[in-house]
């Protein structure tokens, strides 16, 4: 495993197999992933505008396609290397949810998928506006 790590070159994938092993809880999730009620009813206090998502989008590109794919359906080039595949943002399960819920999932993180509470609020509200846009 950690050879096969080793020898993809590509930065940001380092950076993510990194954020994955140290701020992993180590306990593999598994079964479905619910955010508690009172994250279910958060409002989305950024306005969505096309500057938002396009700085959401920059943001994503850092930190989240080395899992997520660039299109967001959970294809990116360290997705196979993780025990828990990253969610499809395209999809029905993750688009049913409320804003708060994503927003809640993106702060909180669970196994592979760390948790982002450094980034701004107001980005992690913004990138939730960006996932929208990728509803099919
Ligand atoms: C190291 C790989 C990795 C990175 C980097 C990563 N994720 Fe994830 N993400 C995952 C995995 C794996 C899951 C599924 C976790 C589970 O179901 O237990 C997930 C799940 C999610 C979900 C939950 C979807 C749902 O509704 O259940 C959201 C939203 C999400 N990621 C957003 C992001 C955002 C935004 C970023 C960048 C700021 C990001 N992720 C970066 C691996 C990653």
């Amino acid at each position: 495993m950690i050879a096969r790590w080793r020898s993809l070159k590509m930065p940001t994938l380092g950076v993510a197999v990194i954020a994955a092993l140290a701020l992993g809880t180590g306990v593999w999730a598994q079964g479905k992933w619910v955010a508690p009620p009172d994250a279910k009813s958060l409002k989305n206090p950024v306005a969505k505008s096309d500057k938002v998502v396009a700085e959401a989008r920059k943001i994503a590109e850092t930190n989240c396609v080395a899992c997520h794919g660039a299109k967001g359906v959970g294809d990116g080039p360290a997705a196979a290397a993780l025990p828990v595949k990253p969610a499809n943002w395209t999809s029905p399960a993750v688009q049913s949810e409320t804003d708060g819920e994503i927003f809640w999932k993106i702060s909180n993180g669970r196994g592979p998928m760390p948790p982002w509470k450094h980034l701004a609020e107001k980005d992690r509200w913004a990138l939730v506006h960006y996932i929208r846009t990728l509803k099919k």
